[in-house]
């Protein structure tokens, strides 16, 4: 089984602490006890958040957690009562997800959009955050890549490479063919949020490649999302991402 539910809105979370602990951490165990109890493999989807983001080198899994939010706190109690459940239980950490639905390419390309039609202001994007872009087709992917690995503990799972949200921004815009159109850095404290979100949250994904498991460039993962049916303005859908097959020397590639 795998759990992929959540209460995601990071600010709502502050406002709303009960109600994301309900879903964010009482529903894993849940889940994951019902999967003891049908002998079920439990796969828990988890967050980057659950670190501080004061790091300066990628965070492994076996690093302290900090979380600083609601989100993330609530986030990292759902890790700890799958993996106490009884069940066998694999925790995934993704990261700064795009792919059907809102997410943050979506809304900037719906900004530049509006800026280029001359009805919205100028693109102004923070760039002191970074993290690990990642599409969602290709972190399914890497899921079923793990539990047919039977991975079990916690895994880092993203695209690879790291960018911040002005970088990822930027390719957004050019890959969408406005290269000409200005994007603002900006910094955090001039976009004051009710959650603090990590500024250093880059994952570590060497545990997941020595189970075989590599997800391509976050490069790759938004061209793969602009060409899909889920990106805004959609092309007709030319492109499914492949599986991940084993390569000879059992990377998957
Ligand atoms: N987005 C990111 O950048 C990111 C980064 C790291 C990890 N993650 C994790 O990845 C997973 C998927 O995230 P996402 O961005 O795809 O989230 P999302 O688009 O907000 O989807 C969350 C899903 O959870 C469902 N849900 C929320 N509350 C529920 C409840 N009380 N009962 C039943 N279903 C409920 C929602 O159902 P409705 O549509 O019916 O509301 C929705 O389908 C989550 O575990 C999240 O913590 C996300």
């Amino acid at each position: 089984m795998v759990n992929a539910a959540a209460m995601t809105d990071v600010d709502r979370c502050e406002s709303e602490p009960e109600a994301a602990w309900r879903v964010n951490a009482l529903a894993p165990g849940l889940l994951a006890e019902t999967c003891r109890e049908i002998g079920a493999t439990f796969v828990q989807i988890s967050t980057d958040y659950v670190f501080a983001g004061t790091a300066s080198r990628p965070y492994r899994e076996d690093d302290p957690t900090d979380p600083r939010s609601v989100y993330g706190r609530t986030k990292r109690e759902g890790e700890q009562r799958a993996q106490e459940a009884g069940a066998p239980a694999l925790i995934v950490r993704t990261a700064w997800l795009f792919g059907p639905g809102r997410n943050f390419v979506r809304t900037i390309l719906t900004a530049a959009a509006r800026t280029l039609r001359g009805e919205g202001p100028a693109l102004r994007v923070v760039e002191d955050q970074r993290g690990s872009p990642t599409w969602a087709d290709h972190l399914a992917l890497g899921l079923i890549g793990l539990v047919e690995a039977e991975a079990l503990g916690t895994y880092h799972l993203a695209n690879s490479g790291s960018a911040t949200w002005w970088g990822l921004a930027r390719a957004a815009v050019d890959a969408w063919g406005h290269p000409e159109l200005p994007i603002e850095k900006v910094t955090t404290a001039e976009f004051p949020r009710p959650a603090p979100r990590p500024s250093w949250s880059v994952l570590d994904l060497g545990k997941a490649r020595r189970a075989g498991v590599v997800l391509p460039s976050w490069q790759e993962g938004l061209r793969g999302y602009l060409r899909s049916a889920d990106a805004p303005f959609a092309p007709a859908p030319t492109h499914a991402p492949g599986r991940f097959g084993r390569s000879p020397t059992g990377d998957r590639t």
